[in-house]
């Protein structure tokens, strides 16, 4: 396993931008991780002893933090990645309804990946777009205001 050649110059630069030194290896982490999600797809614990083996620092550093994020895939997701707000502000304007319509309509619960491999859901916690809920991020585009069922209907349609 290893970045290509494109990402390990890219790897060079995002290194660059901090001081040398733990303290910048640590603060280089996340988006080595970012570019680690993009390159493998998911953030595996074979991604994680890698990126850890690049900084320096121990893996099970980067699986805190990997796990701590839920913007890090830690299994493979679906072409779609739909990731609804189920937190309070979300819920207030109707989410739950949100994420039961979508898992009626995908026929998966919250966590599975439809067997065609198209679209994987998950509840997250706030994503920080509380004032137009509900929110869903879909890979790394956010959707919101998604308060009915038609509009959620749309949203599917579009991705398909
Ligand atoms: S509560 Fe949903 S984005 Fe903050």
């Amino acid at each position: 396993m290893e970045f290509t050649p494109e990402n390990k110059k890219k790897v060079s630069e995002i290194l660059k931008r901090y001081p040398e030194g733990k303290v910048g290896r640590q603060a280089a982490l996340l988006p080595l991780l970012r570019l680690a999600q993009e390159q493998f797809g998911f953030v595996s614990e074979e991604v994680m002893t890698y990126v850890a083996s690049i900084l320096d620092i121990p893996p099970a550093q980067i699986y805190g933090v990997a796990t701590f994020y839920t913007l890090f895939n830690k299994k493979p997701v679906g072409k779609y990645h739909l990731q609804v707000c189920t937190n309070l502000s979300c819920c207030m304007e109707g989410a739950e309804e949100t994420l039961s319509h979508l898992e009626k309509r995908l026929c998966i619960r919250s966590g599975e990946t439809t067997p065609d491999g198209k679209f994987t859901l998950s509840e997250v916690e706030c994503l920080a777009a509380c004032g137009s809920g509900p929110v869903i991020q879909v890979n790394e585009e956010y959707h919101e205001d998604l308060k009915t069922t038609e509009n959620v209907d749309r949203l599917l349609e579009r991705l398909k």
